[in-house]
Order: structure tokens, then C-alpha cells, then sequence
């Protein structure tokens, strides 16, 4: 390896903080792949950290604030070493772009989500003279070729599709991640098999709408099956899909497809008409619950989960009890609420919103209450079912347990037994539900 002179001249280390969703976990994985490539260790921690990378979020406003204290908290590692570089990535990166070194004059490198490519040669030079700042979007970047590091030995994240060609008006993921394009299968074929060489036994697909994902010879359908063959592969997941290109096609490659698990996570984000049209979504109520039925009609014991916002512009009490009556109506195994955060650069943002932020917080609480009795009544509903579980680790608890996941997404802990190890698929007995962990035994024999 050819390792380049960090402090006390050994191996240059990098520390990456990564914020937000899945697919910033991936390109921190790509951009980890890229730097220990060329001889950089990491580390996890700060203190020794040559160069110091964050991988941003700019979803909700909350999330940049976050963000934001980090970046400026690592302001003293710059004033006791000024060869330290620190770079700001990712959705937020790509969204202030010039105002982050302006606030945060410690910041070396500002790099949007299109130019990690450069990234390497950046952190590799000295030091920079002035803060160099990255964000010309590309739409044909895909990252093909360079190889991600692997999340743990059990599950891998693989991103299939980037970008958005939605326009959901509350959204600014489009803005900062630009047009969507999808990988050759052949690519992924070859990093899902990699990754199976090295152990990994479930691989989760990842797309801002990764069932539109199309190339000139495969449509998402036909990916699925094409992953379904990968010898030694168990599982299959994918997130998150867009309920308007949930075809019945994509549905009979799940149902045929024996490693394709039996869970969805199809974000609703609201259960009124009006809403939906104002967000722009391409689909009603209606349709959605189509979809729901279809779904559940032709894979048994179907866990669902979504993503929903509350109060959005305009959002009356009527429309958002027509949310809470979806939320009835589908049972969904588990969601992720959000109160709408205005997002500048986003249609929604022109409008002035009409709820002051306690309505949109009640509104939000009594959705999650509602969700959650939800939520228990449907992992109690399991107790006695024989499930497959695949074993993650041993819980950091206790290290006799297991922690493991059904195919419909529920976390599991099982008692040890002969025979169980890391990665292994074991037949168990769901037992009880305590909080939202479920408990079981493993079938032996
Ligand atoms: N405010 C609140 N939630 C949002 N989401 C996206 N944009 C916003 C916003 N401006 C939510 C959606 C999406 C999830 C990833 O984040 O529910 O599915
Ligand atoms: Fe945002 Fe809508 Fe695209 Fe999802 S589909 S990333 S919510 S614009």
C-alpha cells in the first residue's frame, strides 16, 4: 500500500461523521473504499484524525442544524493542528455550497454529492490555499468502478439508483442530488457478489425512488430477478419505493422471487387527496391502497412501513384526520413521522405555511400515538408464529442473545444455542414482544 506521511510520519488517518438517510451511509462507504485504497486508515476518533470528513443532510432543517454544531465543534482540532483539513459533503454541501467556509472559516473542502471523485486527490494534497468548493452537479455520475467498503459482515447497502425525477413540492432532495440515473446491472451483479465473497448474506437496494430504477436492458422487476439468482445471497431488500411506479409486474418478481423479503417501505406521506395533489405525488389514496391490497393479496404476512408528514401547507384538521384513518386503515408495522419543514429552493417554501409549529408538533405526537398502539397490536400478533431470522450480531446487552430480523422486518433476540453463529438464518419461535423487540427461542433440530 502506498501510505502517505500523517503524524509522527506513520499512515494519514481520516474520521467520517455521517448524517441522514441510507444512501449517505453508502457514499461514505464509497468515499471510505476510495481513501483506504490509497493508503488512509481510519479512525474513530477525532482527536487523531489527519483529515476530518462530514457527510450532510439537508432533508429537514433540524437535520442541518445538527449538521452545522458539528462542523463548528471541530473548529479547536484545526486551531491545535493547522494541518489538519476538514470537508464538508454531501446534501448539505451541495445545498450552501460558498456559505459554509464563509460561516465556517475552518472548512478546507466543500464537496457535493456529484464530486467525490475529486475528493481523493483533495485530501491527499497538503493543505489547501483557499477553501476549494465542489458542486457542479453531473448527471451520468453513478460511481461505477469504485468499490464501496462493506457496512458489516451481515447486511450491505447498495445503491442501485441516484437522483430524483420527482417534484414533490415539500422536497429538496432533487435540488441537491440532482437528475435520476440508474447503474448497469452488470455493476451491481459484480458488487452484490463481492459482496457475498466477504461474507455478507442480505443486500439492501437503495434508490430516492429505486423502483423507477431503468436501464436500456433491465427495469427494476427484472434487476430483482436477476439478483434473486446470486448463489449464496439470502436476502434481498430495497428502499424506498415510489407507490406511483409499484407495478403489478414489480409485485410477481417479489412474490416469485423466494430471497426478495416480505416487507415494503412505501412512504405514503399523506392520507388525504388534497395533500397528496399539493405535494405533488402522482397518486391518491385510493391508488395507494390498491397497491397495499395487491401487495398483501400476493405475499403472506407482508410487513409494511412508511414514511408520513404532518402539517403540511394547508393541511386541515380534516385532511390530517384523513391521514391518521390511512394509518388505520393500511396497519402499518411501523413509521417514520415527520412535522413538514420548510425548505428553501422548494415549491412549498413560496407559500406561507398555516400552522403555527405547536399545531404541526400536537398533530405529529397524536399521529406517533396512534402509530404506535398500531405498531404493538401488530408485532403482538406474532407471538407463536415460526419465523426465519438472520442473525446480526449478539446483542451489545447481553452477549448470550442474539439479535437478528424477520424477512418482514422485525428485530428479534433470540437465547444462544449450539450451532448459532453471526450471518446464520435459524428457524425460531416468536415468543413475546417486549417495547418493540420481539423474543423468541430457536427452532433446533
Ligand atoms: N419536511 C418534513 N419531512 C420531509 N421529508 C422530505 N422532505 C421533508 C420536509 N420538507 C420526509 C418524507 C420523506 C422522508 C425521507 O423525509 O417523508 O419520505
Ligand atoms: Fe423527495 Fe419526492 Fe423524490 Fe422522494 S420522490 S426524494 S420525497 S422529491
Amino acid at each position: 500500500m502506498s501510505g502517505t506521511g500523517g503524524r509522527n510520519g506513520t499512515m494519514e488517518k481520516y474520521f467520517l461523521a455521517t448524517f441522514g438517510c441510507q444512501m449517505n451511509v453508502y457514499d461514505s462507504n464509497l468515499i471510505g473504499g476510495m481513501l483506504e485504497k490509497k493508503g488512509m486508515a481510519v479512525t474513530g476518533d477525532a482527536e487523531e484524525a489527519d483529515v476530518l470528513i462530514v457527510n450532510t443532510c439537508s432533508i429537514r432543517g433540524g437535520a442541518e442544524d445538527r449538521a452545522y454544531a458539528r462542523i463548528a465543534a471541530m473548529r479547536h482540532y484545526k486551531r491545535r493542528n493547522p494541518d489538519v483539513r476538514i470537508a464538508v459533503i454531501g446534501c448539505m454541501a451541495q445545498n450552501h455550497g460558498d456559505k459554509i467556509p464563509v460561516e465556517l472559516d475552518h472548512v478546507d473542502y466543500v464537496v457535493g454529492p456529484d464530486n467525490y471523485r475529486e475528493l481523493e486527490a483533495l485530501l491527499f494534497q497538503k493543505k489547501a490555499k483557499a477553501p476549494a468548493v465542489l458542486t457542479e452537479q453531473n448527471a451520468f455520475e453513478n460511481y461505477d468502478g469504485i468499490m464501496a467498503k462493506l457496512d458489516s459482515a451481515v447486511t450491505c447497502h447498495i445503491t442501485i439508483m441516484r437522483g430524483c425525477n420527482k417534484r414533490c413540492t415539500y422536497c429538496i432532495v432533487p435540488t441537491v442530488r440532482g437528475v435520476e440515473r440508474s447503474r448497469e446491472s452488470a455493476s451491481i451483479i459484480e458488487e452484490v457478489e463481492r459482496a457475498v465473497s466477504e461474507g455478507v448474506k442480505e443486500v439492501c437496494l437503495l434508490g430516492q425512488t429505486v423502483n423507477s430504477y431503468r436501464t436500456e436492458g433491465d427495469d427494476f422487476a427484472s434487476l430483482l430477478r436477476k439478483l434473486n439468482r446470486i448463489e449464496g445471497l439470502k436476502r434481498i431488500r430495497f428502499t424506498s419505493p415510489h407507490p406511483r411506479h409499484f407495478d403489478s409486474n414489480t409485485i410477481r418478481a417479489m412474490a416469485e422471487s423466494e430471497k426478495i423479503c416480505n416487507h415494503v417501505h412505501m412512504p405514503v406521506q399523506s392520507g388525504s387527496n388534497a395533500m397528496l395533489k399539493k405535494m405533488r405525488r402522482q397518486y391518491t389514496r385510493e391508488r395507494y391502497l390498491e397497491i397495499v391490497a395487491e401487495l398483501r393479496a400476493c405475499i403472506p404476512n407482508l410487513g409494511i412501513t412508511t414514511d408520513i408528514i404532518t402539517g403540511f401547507v394547508g393541511e386541515t384538521e380534516a385532511d390530517y384526520r384523513e391521514t391518521l384513518s390511512l394509518v388505520e386503515e393500511v396497519g402499518f408495522d411501523s413509521a417514520f413521522m415527520f412535522s413538514y419543514s420548510p425548505r428553501e429552493g422548494t415549491p412549498a417554501f413560496e407559500e406561507p405555511e398555516t400552522l403555527t409549529a405547536e399545531e404541526k408538533q400536537d398533530r405529529l405526537e397524536r399521529l406517533i400515538q396512534l402509530q404506535m398502539g398500531i405498531s404493538e397490536k401488530r408485532l403482538d400478533a406474532m407471538a407463536g408464529r415460526e419465523e426465519e431470522i438472520l442473525l446480526e450480531d449478539r446483542s451489545s446487552r447481553d452477549r448470550n442473545e442474539w439479535v437478528g430480523k424477520t424477512g418482514c422486518c422485525k428485530k428479534v433476540i433470540i437465547p444462544d444455542a449450539p450451532g448459532l453463529d453471526k450471518g446464520s438464518l435459524v428457524r425460531a419461535r416468536i415468543l413475546s414482544r417486549s417495547g418493540l423487540v420481539l423474543r423468541g427461542e430457536a427452532i433446533i433440530g
